[in-house]
């Protein structure tokens, strides 16, 4: 199923300390304003123009004129931001001690007390580990139990995501249709070049706060799934401080809308690794592994809860299988020994 981002190279370096705090903003540039209109849903279908976004959003970038804010959205500003690493600065979300179930049996027994609220979750795996369909599955689930959620996809396209959903049973055009479901398509070097134009409209400054995702207008999701960073960074190859600025602003405005949001990364089939730069792992609040693990001549899956910050949760390697009409299955009793043999 999967169509693979062939020719993009992954960034593994390690992340590099910018310090920037010292530079200093003399005059506060001019907000760059975005029409409205751009921002808004197709009714007729439901998807999202997100190219026409990025072509006005870079149409913007170029314009120094600004124009009547009644009619406009702003949504890039330039307030003088400190982009030192915010690993230290990352609070574990205001819960009130809510916790999300992924009504995957095997998966919320791992879990044990839930997902907190407004958690970033970043799940890893090799390819053809389930990532997305794991992702899928979970947000299925949350659609049926009547929460908004949104699809981030920058890998397939909207129509084979809904296409898999459906050989699974998830009726993804019912909860499309009840404005439970969006999907919303990114290409990663529209994103990587919107983000360098605005770095060389600053003259290198990177003093920007730039919304790194424009979300649906009347569009609040509780559960954001973004597939996959590993995606964005390969576009980003040669600007990793320009990646992990963008990576933190991300994480940033996640938590700023208080969704609980899921961030796929593609990662070897047993990782040392989570994440395209290893920062990305400290950012988010729970790390979930999926194993491809060759014995032989088979691979057997399995799948671990690595962390989820502040709640208590089990620390074992167990096995999951992917199934024909159900999706996945998750044996919490089952553990699995991790090397290859
Ligand atoms: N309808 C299905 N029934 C049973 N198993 C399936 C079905 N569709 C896919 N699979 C299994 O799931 C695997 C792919 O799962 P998925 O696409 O979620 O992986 P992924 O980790 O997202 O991969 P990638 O890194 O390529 O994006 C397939 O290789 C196949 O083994
Ligand atoms: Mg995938």
């Amino acid at each position: 199923m999967s169509t693979k981002k062939k020719g993009l190279k992954k960034d593994n370096s390690k992340h590099k300390h910018v310090n920037l705090s010292k530079r200093k903003v003399e005059n506060k540039p001019k907000p760059i304003i975005i029409n409205e209109k751009t921002t808004k849903i197709n009714k007729e279908n439901k998807q999202f123009n997100f190219q026409k976004i990025i072509k006005v959003m870079r149409a913007a970038l170029n314009s120094d004129t600004s124009e009547d804010p009644k009619d406009k959205k702003e949504i890039l500003t330039n307030p003088q931001i400190d982009v030192n690493p915010i690993i230290k600065n990352r609070k574990m979300p205001e819960t009130g001690n809510i916790f999300n179930k992924t009504l995957i049996p095997g998966l919320d027994s791992l879990l044990v007390e839930g997902i907190p609220k407004g958690a970033a979750v970043i799940v890893c795996g090799g390819t053809g580990s389930g990532k997305t369909i794991l992702n899928l599955q979970i947000m299925a689930n949350a659609c049926m139990q009547g929460k908004k959620c949104l699809y981030l996809t920058l890998e397939e396209s909207e129509l084979r995501l809904i296409s898999h959903m459906n050989d699974f049973g998830w009726d993804a055009k019912r909860y499309i249709r009840e404005e439970k479901l969006a999907f919303l398509r990114l290409n990663p070097f529209d994103i990587m070049r919107s983000v360098d134009a605005l770095l060389a409209k600053e003259k290198g400054e990177l003093l920007i706060d730039i919304k790194p995702v424009i979300l649906p207008k009347d569009y609040t999701p509780e559960f954001i799934f973004v597939d996959s960073l590993t995606a964005i960074s390969a576009a980003f190859i040669g600007r990793k401080d320009t990646y992990r600025v963008y990576i933190e602003k991300l994480f940033r405005y996640f938590e700023e809308i208080g969704a609980t949001t899921f961030l796929i990364t593609e990662t070897a089939q047993i990782p040392k690794q989570f994440s395209p730069t290893g920062t990305e792992e400290f950012l988010a609040d729970g790390v979930i592994i999926l194993y491809s693990i060759q014995r032989q001549n088979i691979r057997e899956r399995a799948i671990e809860v690595l962390k989820m910050r502040g709640v208590a949760h089990q620390r074992k390697v167990v096995a999951m299988r992917i199934v024909k009409g159900v999706g996945v299955e998750i044996f919490p009793d089952q553990e699995v020994f991790v090397k290859e043999i």
